[in-house]
């Protein structure tokens, strides 16, 4: 018998699988070039040329040791090269303050374990990374569903302020954002951390940062240890360098946090019993030697602005994104129902309600320039069939 909790969990599944899952069955039917997959946010593009060359390296020049046991942080040469690239003018962060972790995953488990006392209150933004919810889960937390403004997918100051009860442990932020593409600029973070402070206790503010350094337009993501004081980023170098099947990312923990000496103690511990125990040995070396690197961000500018002419064009209304991979488009109608009809035309998209906002719907534009092309027809006959174009 398996707990009451995972059959429950196993019934509703997630979305974005099953999307993706139904695109490989159409893909066997229909042939590869007849389907046109957004659903999920697997980056397509191959690794910078620095990670192949560190891995090289690493396996023609193998060090004594370098398979083992390490302390539960991550090795200390790893944790300093982090350090110095999460740090800017204005922070200084030391390599105490890192802990390396099997991706943002890894990270976010690790620091909601952390924090949350059973019926604890996270706050999260919507639209979201619907994993938040189990990942609060995991820890007896409490998802406190907050929306942001309709359109600019903004945080809403008066709606946070409301949401914050005695409860309140944390909030989660993600910028550039999944689903949107939404880019907070400085003032927003500012305004954020104001709010926070506000409150008359204690509240962790956990910045989840994968598509840091996807953002377009010649924009740069504010740093958000310049803004925010009581601050935790999650990390992962599964979208900057494309390789999420190597779970490697890290958390940081602001130097200005009030808890900073317990709670990087505490991270670095529940990362050993959750039984991650540390990240993955080779890739913390790999990262040390590549963390310069990054993908080709202008390809995904190129794909971006390739597939919201197509979108729009067939008379949808699309949030043109300020970084990541996604684009998020209003639905003409259910936006359940809209996916479903997509798929009769080998349109794989994921309802906006899998982010808890219906009425959009995401498609992740990892995807190749020919299914960006190819999609067109099917976003035409779509556009037609719900009155947006003739
Ligand atoms: C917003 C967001 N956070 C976290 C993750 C998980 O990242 P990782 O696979 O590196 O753990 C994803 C993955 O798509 C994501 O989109």
């Amino acid at each position: 018998m398996i707990s009451k909790k995972m059959s429950v969990n196993i019934q509703s599944g997630s979305l974005i699988r099953k999307m993706f899952e139904e695109g490989a069955r159409l893909k066997e039917l229909f042939g590869e070039d007849n389907v046109y997959d957004f659903s999920i946010g697997n980056p397509d593009l191959e690794p910078p040329e620095e990670v192949r060359s560190a891995l090289c390296s690493l396996v023609d020049s193998p060090k004594p040791g370098m398979h083992g046991y390490m302390p539960n942080s991550g090795y200390l040469s790893t944790r300093t090269a982090v350090a110095r690239s999460v740090s800017t003018p204005l922070t200084t962060v030391g390599p105490d303050a890192i802990c390396m972790t099997v991706g943002a995953a890894g990270a976010m488990n690790a620091v909601l374990k952390s924090v949350l006392d059973p019926g604890d209150e996270v706050i999260l933004l919507a639209p979201f990374f619907m994993e938040y919810v189990n990942y609060i889960e995991n820890h007896c937390g409490v998802p406190v569903i907050v929306q942001t403004d309709p359109d600019t997918f903004l945080p809403n100051p008066d709606r946070i302020r409301s949401a914050i009860t005695a409860r309140t442990k944390a909030i989660i932020i993600n910028s550039p954002n999944n689903p949107s593409g939404t880019l907070y600029s400085a003032d927003t973070l500012r305004e954020l951390n104001d709010l926070i402070l506000s409150a008359d206790h204690l509240i962790h503010v956990i910045s989840d940062e994968p598509y840091r350094e996807l953002v377009y337009d010649g924009r740069t993501a504010p740093a958000t240890m310049d803004y925010i004081q009581n601050l935790i980023v999650c990390y992962s170098f599964s979208k900057s360098l494309s390789l999420p099947g190597e779970r490697i990312g890290y958390s940081a923990i602001s130097p200005s946090h009030e808890d900073f000496e317990l709670l990087s103690k505490a991270v670095v511990l529940a990362n050993r019993i959750l039984g991650s125990v540390n990240a993955p040995a080779l890739f913390q070396k790999v990262i040390e030697l590549s963390i310069q690197a990054k993908v080709d961000v202008p390809n995904y500018e190129k794909r971006r602005n390739m597939l919201y002419e197509i979108v729009t064009g067939a008379g949808f209304t699309a949030h043109k994104p300020d970084g990541a991979f996604y684009l998020f488009v209003r639905s003409p109608g259910d936006d359940m129902e809209f996916c479903k009809r997509c798929a009769d035309e080998r349109l794989l998209v994921v309802p906006g309600s899998a982010f808890s906002c219906p009425g959009y719907f995401r498609l992740a534009f990892c995807a190749s320039e020919k299914t960006i092309i190819g999609s067109e027809k099917a976003f035409r006959t779509m556009g037609k069939a719900y009155g947006l174009c003739d």
